[in-house]
């Protein structure tokens, strides 16, 4: 069943579902039966990656809810670790996603994380060709900067649909938010709760109230209101699923989008910093 308000986004010809499942840190028979119970509820686009070691559990709950591949979407990352990102490796890397979930393709391959060991004039190429071998859909980026996606497009013939980074009401991303509107580059926001810290906050927790929502509607319906953003909130909880997925459907006015604009601060990026990070934008 789908749910009445639930959209999508286009960029590059990929046409991708505003809100998907997040799975970090799904784990198990837990892992399975989130997926499951997502995708039969209407949820049309799930996130997983290789370093997230769930790939075969999202599989199993894909497999188990009997939904048709065609019917939703379906994203995975590669991780640079032992040096994926070599051509060759990058290949073998994603045939091995396609086997752990059991599906011939999947809509988008992200790479994970930028790999400054790897120059991308040969990942990008590999990434294109993966593509246009069908392993994948659609190809994007995950945690990069703008120098970073800059470069990448300089070496890519297919296009760049999403770069998928932090993005809740405590960071700001408007340097970068800018740069991939003019790239016709989608905002996949990740983190997209704060992984919890929006249910903490007043002014979250008032407007909230208002609209006799949770908190985590509140914080989702604010990062789509910008129509170049996707969320993928994550949850292993059945009750949560259909609450976040329900968050299309809440309308800000101007007023609340305005106060919640003003609650990030430049040091905002909480959760998310390893070494391997890039110089970020904002
Ligand atoms: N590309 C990257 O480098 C990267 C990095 C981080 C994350 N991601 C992706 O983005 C997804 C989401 O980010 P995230 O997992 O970091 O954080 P998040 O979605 O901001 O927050 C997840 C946390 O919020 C809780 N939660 C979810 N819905 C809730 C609700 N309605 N009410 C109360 N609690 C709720 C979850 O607990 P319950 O499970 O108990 O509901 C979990 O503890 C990840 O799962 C992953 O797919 C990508």
């Amino acid at each position: 069943m789908r749910t009445k308000n639930y959209n999508i986004r286009t960029a590059g010809k990929a046409n991708i579902p505003v809100l998907g499942l997040g799975t970090w840190q799904s784990t198990g028979q837990d892992c399975i039966d989130v997926v499951k119970k997502g995708l039969e509820m209407g949820y049309e686009h799930i996130d997983t990656a290789q370093a997230y070691d769930n790939e075969k559990e999202v599989g199993e709950g894909i497999k188990q809810s009997g939904v048709a591949r065609d019917k939703f979407f379906l994203t995975t990352k590669i991780f640079p670790d032992d040096m994926k990102f070599e051509p060759e490796k990058l290949k073998a890397a994603a045939q091995k996603s396609l086997e752990n979930l059991g599906v011939d393709y999947v809509d988008l391959l992200l790479l994970h994380w930028p790999d400054d060991r790897v120059p991308l004039s040969e990942t990008i190429p590999a990434l294109c060709e993966l593509q246009k071998q069908g392993l994948t859909r659609h190809i994007g980026v995950s945690n990069f900067n703008i120098a970073n996606i800059t470069e990448a497009e300089k070496y890519a013939d297919v296009p760049i649909v999403v770069n998928q980074v932090e993005f809740h009401p405590f960071i700001k991303q408007d340097t970068l938010q800018t740069f991939l509107n003019n790239h016709h580059i989608l905002l996949e926001a990740y983190s997209p709760l704060a992984r919890g810290d929006v249910f903490d906050n007043d002014i979250i927790k008032e407007i909230a109230d208002k609209h006799n929502v949770t908190p985590a509607q509140i914080s989702l319906a604010w990062i789509l209101s910008d129509k170049h953003r996707v969320a993928i909130p994550k949850t292993s909880n059945p009750d949560h699923l259909q609450g976040n997925l329900d968050a299309v459907g809440v309308e800000l006015s101007a007023d609340e989008l305005e106060k919640i604009g003003k609650l990030a601060s430049s040091d905002g990026r909480k959760i998310e910093h390893p070494d391997y990070s890039p110089v970020w934008d904002d």
